[in-house]
C-alpha cells in the first residue's frame, strides 16, 4: 500500500481530518510511509505527537494499534503472553489419555496465545498504524524488544517460531525526551522534532477546533500564550491548553481578552500556582 502520494498529499489529507501539519511533519510522515521506516516524534507535552498518529490513522483508514509505554512495561504486556489458565485447563482435561509431548504441542499453539499490541500490529493483514506512545517512559530493556520489531518487522516466539509481518505497519513512536533513547533505536527511525507551532498555525489549529471563535480574540489568545511560553514556567501552556482556553472564552462569552479576562481564566492554561504568580507579575496583569 502506498500510504501517501507526496508531502502535499499528507498535508491535504491530515487537514481534512482536523490535523494541521507543518512542512517537516508532512515530509517525515510521507517518508515513513514510502520508506517503511518508523518515525520517532519528540517534543514537549501537548504539541500534537500522539494526535499525529491518530490523524494518520483517520486519514488513511488504517486501524490504530496503540502500545502505551510506562515504567515496568514488559514483554508480556507489549508482545504476547501464554494464557496459563487455559493451558492448565487443557492439561487437566487431557491428563491420562495423552502423552506429555502431545499435550505440550497442543498447548503452545495460537489458541493459547494472548497477543499484545506489538504482535497484534505485526500480524494484522489490514493496513495498520502502530503507535508506540511515550517510549521514553519505559525501561531500557524494552527498547531491546522494540529493536527486533522495528528493524525486521518480526517477532520470535520460541515455542512457535518467527512471526513475520504480512504487511508492515506505519510506526509512530513518541517521546517527551525525559531520557535519551538508545542510538540503536534512533538509528532505525526517522526523526521529527515537534515544537510549539508559530502564531499563525496555532491560530488556525484553535480556530479549526473551536468554531465560533472570533478572529480578534483568537489572535489575542495566541499572542498571550506565546508570551507565556517565553516565561520560565514549570509547565508552559501546550496547544491542548490553547484549545481549552478558546472553549472557555466562548463559554464565558468573552470577546476581548483584556487583563481582567486573562486573570479570571488563567487557571485553564497554567496549572501551577508559582506559574500563576510569575505570569501575573511578568505580564503585569492588573486585576
Ligand atoms: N497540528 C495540530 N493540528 C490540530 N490539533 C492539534 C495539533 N497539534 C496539537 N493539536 C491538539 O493538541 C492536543 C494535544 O495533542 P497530543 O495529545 O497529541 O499531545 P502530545 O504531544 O502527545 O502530548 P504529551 O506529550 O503530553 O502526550 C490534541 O488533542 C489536539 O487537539
Ligand atoms: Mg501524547
Amino acid at each position: 500500500m502506498t500510504w501517501f502520494a507526496s508531502p502535499t498529499d499528507v498535508v491535504e489529507r491530515l487537514t481534512a481530518t482536523g490535523y494541521l501539519a507543518d512542512a517537516a511533519t508532512a515530509t517525515t510522515t510521507f517518508l515513513a510511509g514510502a520508506l517503511e521506516k518508523p518515525m520517532l516524534v519528540e517534543g514537549p507535552a501537548g504539541v500534537g505527537k500522539t494526535e499525529l498518529a491518530k490523524a494518520i490513522s483517520r486519514a488513511t483508514g488504517a486501524e490504530l494499534v496503540r502500545l502505551q509505554c510506562y515504567e515496568g512495561l514488559d514483554e508480556a504486556r507489549a508482545l504476547y503472553e501464554w494464557n496459563y489458565k487455559k493451558q492448565l485447563l487443557r492439561i487437566q482435561a487431557s491428563s491420562g489419555d495423552q502423552e506429555w509431548s502431545a499435550t505440550h504441542d497442543d498447548i503452545f499453539t495460537d489458541e493459547f496465545l494472548l497477543t499484545r499490541p506489538l504482535l497484534t500490529a505485526i500480524r494484522r493483514e489490514e493496513p495498520t498504524v502502530l503507535l508506540i506512545d511515550e517510549v521514553d517512559k519505559t525501561d531500557v530493556e524494552v527498547e531491546g524488544l522494540l529493536l527486533e520489531v522495528l528493524s525486521d518487522f518480526q517477532v520470535t516466539i520460541p515455542e512457535l517460531g518467527t512471526v513475520e509481518a504480512v504487511r508492515r505497519p506505519l510506526v509512530v513512536l513518541t517521546s517527551n525526551a525525559s531520557r535519551e533513547l538508545s542510538e540503536a533505536l534512533k538509528r532505525r527511525c526517522l526523526y521529527l522534532h515537534l515544537d510549539y507551532p508559530d502564531a499563525e498555525r496555532e491560530r488556525e489549529i484553535v480556530s479549526s477546533q473551536v468554531p465560533g471563535l472570533e478572529d480578534k480574540v483568537a489572535e489575542q489568545l495566541v499572542a498571550t500564550v506565546g508570551r507565556l511560553r517565553e516565561l520560565e514556567l514549570k509547565k508552559a501552556p501546550s496547544i491542548a491548553e490553547s484549545v481549552d482556553w478558546a472553549r472557555t472564552l466562548i463559554a464565558l462569552e468573552i470577546r476581548d481578552l483584556d487583563d481582567k479576562a486573562v486573570n479570571d481564566t488563567l487557571g485553564v492554561v497554567l496549572k501551577h500556582s508559582s506559574d500563576h504568580d510569575r505570569a501575573i507579575r511578568e505580564l503585569r496583569l492588573r486585576k
